[in-house]
Order: structure tokens, then C-alpha cells, then sequence
């Protein structure tokens, strides 16, 4: 397991903010802790990391009508995902969000290089459902979470640490969770362990499980760009695929994730429940967004747009049907005038010939 370094050695940083008012001088940059708000929070991120202040800062907001199509992009094929084997996941919450460690067997292919999976983590907010907690946005709009699936490529590098500098180093799974009516029993598979490792630092081992029950039916039809951590040291090293179709969890199963796990460690005496554990968005700088589908072929329809086609699909059919009787109409009046024609013409000069032949004849009256 050496070579894999996982998220949050992205961030094995020492947590000793609370007490100290300013940044801890550290000799290197895994000494330095950070958080989502406050002191050391996000917009001081690049103070202390300057990747941070870079110019493909991840998440961001997918403006759609922004986004350019591109039919190239296929759609991506997790690899390995439901064949887990027997051997149990390490789970553990690191301070800042719960990380599920992968086999390396997994992975993802469809994208240039065939990349190696390393962990999972989720991003959320607080207060339920409705009021945000993802990290990317799609027209602004913030999902209620947001489950992100970390790889790395395994065709250009030896390891995780290796790649995650590196440009095409990583490509992470970004899916956006809502909130609907039913249980997902997938992520279940998660959230009901989560109350063994509720402080920084604890870990858990938890029976493996289908990833891919975590991830959208449609995997064709998603958002491409290039981008970064969004967690410290924030590397560019990141191709994002943000899928099109959201997952939905239970309301319930939202407020374990949100209610669950402490920020602090466990001999820390002020509790603090890690919470909003997403990062705003940042800005493209001239970036493009790449769609695997048109905006006609992936738009959803509202109710109101299906009803209004289905109007307008009827009206169009009576329309149609109005303009052929017509026409069927006009041509068989023309018709029946015609034969009408036709047939007095017949008659008159049946008529006259009849009168001819009278008028021919001789009369039989008039000889005595
Ligand atoms: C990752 O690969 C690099 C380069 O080969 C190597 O120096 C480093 O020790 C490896 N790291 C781990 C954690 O295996
Ligand atoms: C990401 O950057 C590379 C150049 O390093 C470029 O070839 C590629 O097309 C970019 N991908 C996207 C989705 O913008």
C-alpha cells in the first residue's frame, strides 16, 4: 500500500488551528493545516499553497450554454468497480471529508491513458436539503453533495504522488447527489460506518462493496475540462468528468453525512462537526468546458416543455388534418362539378338530337 498515497496526504496536515491565530510557520507545507472558513480558511488557501492561486483552479461552475459539444467523447467505463473481492476498505475521516481507499485493481478507462483507482471522498453542507454542499455547479445551481472518485494515470506515472503534480496526472469523478424519497442502499455502504470513525484520524475497515452503485446509470453523458484538487496543495493535475445525471439519496442518509463526523480530534475538548466542506467555485480564465452531448440530445424537459410539445404536436396534427380535408374537399367539389358538367352536356345533346330526329321525320299526323 506504500505506493499509494491517498487524497489526504493531499493533506495528512497536522490540525492545530483553533488555538492559534495565525498560520503555524511551518517548515514544509504538510505541516500546515487549513480549513473551509475562518482563519485558515479558503480564501488564504494560496498563501500558504500557491497552486491555489492558479489559473485552473477546480470546482467550477458549468454554465451549459457555454460548454462546447464535443462527439469525441465517449463515455467513461469504470473498470473493476464491482468485483471488490473480500478484502475489507479502509475508511477514515482525515479532518476535512471521509475517505474510502480503492483497490488498485480499479480503474477507469475511456479517456486517453488507463488510470488506476485510489480513493473516494464525498464534499457536503449543512442544514439539510436545498441549501447547497457541492463543489461543482451547473448554471450556479448547487447540488446537496457531491461524491468525487479519484484515479491516477498509471500509463505515465509510477504512483499517486508522483502523478497528482503532474498535468494528466489524475482524473476524478466528479457526481453531483440530491435529495429524493428513496433509501440508496449504495451509499449505505458508507454512511452506516460512519459513526466509527466520527473524530480526525480514526479509520474503520468496512466491508468492501460495488462501487459503481455509487455512480449515475448514464455514463456517456457528462462535462470534461481540465482543473485541480480542490482541496490543498490544489495541483493542476486534474481531468474532471462531471456527470450530466445526478445520484439522489434519502433526506435521512444526507443528514448522516452532514450531522456525522467532527472536524476535531478525538482528545481535542471542543467538538467541531465538519460541516461545508466544499470549496467555492473558480474562476475558468478562458478555459473551455467540453460536453459528451449536444444540448438538444442531453437537455432534460420540464413537465411544462412536455406538455407543450405534446400541445403543439396536436395542434399541428389537427392543422394538418384541417388542410387535407380541405384540399380533399376543394378536389372533389371540383369533381362533382366537372361530372355535373359532363353529364348535362350528355344530356343536352342527347336532347337535341332527339329534337333533330323529330324534326327530320316526317310527321305521320299530317297525311291523311
Ligand atoms: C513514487 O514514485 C516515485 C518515482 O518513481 C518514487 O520516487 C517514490 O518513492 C514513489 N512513492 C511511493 C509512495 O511509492
Ligand atoms: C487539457 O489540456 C491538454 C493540454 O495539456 C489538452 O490537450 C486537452 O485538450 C485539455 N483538455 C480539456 C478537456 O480541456
Amino acid at each position: 500500500m506504500g505506493r499509494r498515497v491517498n487524497m489526504d496526504s493531499l493533506g495528512l496536515f497536522v490540525l492545530l488551528i483553533p488555538t492559534f491565530f495565525h498560520w503555524t510557520a511551518a517548515s514544509s507545507a504538510d505541516e500546515i493545516s487549513w480549513s473551509y472558513s475562518g482563519i485558515a480558511g479558503q480564501s488564504e488557501w494560496s498563501e500558504y499553497f500557491p497552486d491555489c492561486g492558479g489559473t485552473s483552479q477546480s470546482p467550477v461552475d458549468v454554465i451549459t450554454t457555454q460548454t462546447k459539444y464535443d462527439p469525441s467523447l465517449v463515455p467513461v467505463t469504470p473498470l473493476g468497480y464491482s468485483q471488490h473481492g473480500n478484502q475489507p476498505f479502509s475508511m477514515h475521516n482525515n479532518g476535512h471529508t471521509v475517505i474510502v481507499e480503492l483497490p488498485e485493481w480499479m480503474g477507469l478507462g475511456g479517456l486517453p491513458w488507463f488510470f488506476t483507482a485510489v480513493q473516494l471522498h464525498l464534499h457536503w453542507g449543512n442544514g439539510g436539503p436545498g441549501v447547497g454542499g457541492s463543489e461543482h455547479t451547473i448554471n450556479g445551481r448547487s447540488s446537496d453533495a457531491e461524491l468525487h472518485v479519484v484515479h491516477y494515470n498509471a500509463e505515465l506515472y509510477p504512483n499517486m504522488s508522483a502523478a497528482m503534480t503532474q498535468r494528466d496526472g489524475l482524473a476524478v469523478l466528479g457526481i453531483l447527489i440530491e435529495t429524493g424519497e428513496e433509501t440508496n442502499p449504495g451509499f449505505n455502504n458508507i454512511l452506516n460506518y460512519m459513526s466509527r470513525i466520527r473524530h480526525a484520524d480514526q479509520r474503520a475497515f468496512i466491508p468492501a462493496f460495488d462501487v459503481q452503485s455509487l455512480l449515475p446509470k448514464d455514463l456517456g453523458l457528462y462535462y470534461r475540462y481540465n482543473g485541480s484538487l480542490t482541496t490543498p496543495p490544489c495541483y493542476q493535475s486534474v481531468i474532471w468528468t462531471v456527470f450530466h445525471e445526478r445520484v439522489l439519496i434519502s433526506k435521512a442518509q444526507l443528514l448522516k453525512m452532514e450531522m456525522m463526523l467532527y472536524s476535531s480530534k478525538v482528545q481535542e475538548v471542543d467538538r467541531m462537526l465538519l460541516q461545508d466542506n466544499f470549496r467555492i467555485t473558480q474562476p475558468l480564465n478562458h478555459r473551455i468546458i467540453f460536453a459528451s452531448f449536444s444540448a438538444e440530445s442531453g437537455r432534460e424537459l420540464s413537465s411544462g416543455e412536455v406538455t407543450a410539445i405534446v400541445i403543439g404536436v396536436m395542434c399541428g396534427c389537427v392543422g394538418v388534418a384541417v388542410i387535407i380535408r380541405f384540399i380533399v374537399k376543394t378536389i372533389r367539389s371540383k369533381e362533382t362539378e366537372k361530372s355535373q358538367e359532363i353529364k348535362t352536356d350528355l344530356a343536352l345533346t342527347i336532347t337535341s338530337k332527339a329534337e333533330r330526329k323529330e324534326e327530320l321525320s316526317p310527321s305521320p299526323q299530317t297525311e291523311p
